[in-house]
């Protein structure tokens, strides 16, 4: 079944993210500095499942590794990075690395930070309390970080930070942490940050601190190719001693179009539907309608239930124009002006169901979304699910 970041029987095509998180292991051991790593891609692209992997790396060769999910409240996602990363240390199993840790920890928890927060300028929103919680916390997430690395760097080890939806992160904690990753590469601590998120990502890091340009290294997470969506449906089979035929294997690969989501759920249809080996074309179309039926309640129906009904009236048009679209040509389709609909735009932006892959462009963040919904329009002027 797909899923949230359920990790895949083959985690196929993704050899280079896997040697370069093998590089920055190996050059973190020798004392060497790298820089973090950006991935983006839009949903359903395995960015979660490549994020856990590579912290199952790091984590088997001794990294203290630390994995959060930003959620746009700083208060919230301080508090989890602090306690994600109290949890990482207790983790380690050298007994001395773990010692040496824990008490940087402590100190930090004991350090008073009321003359630097008197200091400090505070431009937040919401209580002055509040305020200078939040303040107290990115000092001593700073400190926290600093006094790790240095640590870890003295043992040839280094601390991996993973952030998935990086670009929903409130801008107050995506700064702090941009700017700890780059005070951290000018003093040569072992820091890195490997995030994921939507395709916006980029933009929204360079938006929060320019220099963020130059501090990671920027992958994007897209379609497999032909050969390694062959190997994600025949791996598997073949570890169970199955085997899909050719006709049946040339069909899902049509089928699924290169998106990993989509090979989960047409090859365990197909498995499902299969009482032969080895599995043929029957099988996957006898499956196919189960499979689509799940990619619909996966992946779409809950984000078009999301939308007010002018939302939809907006995303139709989307589908109607094609894959990627102006806020011009969208508004040109409606009859109204792009500032009428500027609102709405931002809402289904906010909802997650549509980025800005460029100025003035807009785009659909799950794959097939436009397909489904020119699929399901017929229905929706007589009202989807009652709300309409
Ligand atoms: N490289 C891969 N090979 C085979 N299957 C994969 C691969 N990457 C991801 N998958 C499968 O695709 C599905 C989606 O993966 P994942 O949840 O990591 O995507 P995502 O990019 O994080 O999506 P979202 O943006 O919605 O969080 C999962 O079922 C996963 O097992
Ligand atoms: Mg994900």
């Amino acid at each position: 079944m797909p899923g949230a970041g359920k990790q895949p029987p083959e985690l196929v095509g993704r050899t280079h993210d896997l040697e370069l998180m093998d590089r920055m292991i190996a050059r973190t051991k020798l004392g060497l500095l790298d820089r973090g790593i950006v991935y983006s891609g839009l949903r359903g692209m395995g960015k979660t499942v490549l994020l856990l992997k590579l912290n199952g790396m790091a984590t088997r060769q001794g990294m203290v590794t630390v994995q959060v999910e930003a959620n746009g409240d700083a208060a919230a996602e301080y508090d989890e990075l602090l306690h994600e990363m109290s949890l990482s240390i207790m983790r380690v199993r050298k007994t001395d690395v773990r010692e040496r840790l824990s008490s940087v920890f402590s100190h930090i928890g004991s350090v008073n930070l009321d003359f630097v927060l008197g200091s400090a300028k505070i431009e937040l929103n919401g209580s002055a309390e509040e305020q200078r919680a939040v303040r107290a916390s990115s000092y001593k997430l700073e400190l926290l970080i600093e006094g790790l690395a240095e640590s870890l760097k003295a043992s040839g080890l280094g601390l991996f930070l993973f952030v998935d939806e990086f670009q929903d992160m409130s801008s107050e904690v995506m700064m702090t942490l941009i700017t700890v990753q780059h005070k951290m590469g000018q003093r040569n601590l072992p820091f890195y940050i490997i995030g994921a998120g939507l395709p916006n990502l980029p933009g929204v890091l360079t938006k929060a601190r320019s220099y963020a340009e130059r501090l990671f290294e920027y992958r994007s997470i897209g379609r497999l190719d032909d050969a390694a969506v062959a190997d994600g449906f025949q791996k598997p089979a073949r570890e169970l001693g199955y085997a899909f035929d050719d006709q049946a294997l040339s069909r899902l690969i049509d089928l699924s179009n290169g998106y990993p989501y989509f090979i989960q759920a047409y090859g365990k249809a197909a498995w499902d539907a299969s009482d032969s080996n080895p599995i043929t074309v029957g099988a996957v179309e006898k499956g196919e309608p189960v499979a689509r039926a799940d990619l619909d309640q996966g992946l779409y129906v809950s984000r078009w239930q999301r939308a007010t009904p002018l939302g939809r009236e907006y995303l139709a048009a989307m589908a109607a124009i094609g894959d990627t679209c102006t806020s011009a040509q969208v508004a040109n389709h409606m009859g109204r002006s792009v500032s009428d609909l500027s609102s709405i735009r931002f809402s289904l932006i906010e909802l997650g169901l549509i980025y800005s892959p460029e100025r003035g462009q807009i785009a659909f963040t799950v794959p097939g979304m436009d397909e489904f919904i020119r699929r399901v329009m017929p229905a929706e002027t007589q009202s989807y699910d009652g709300r309409g």
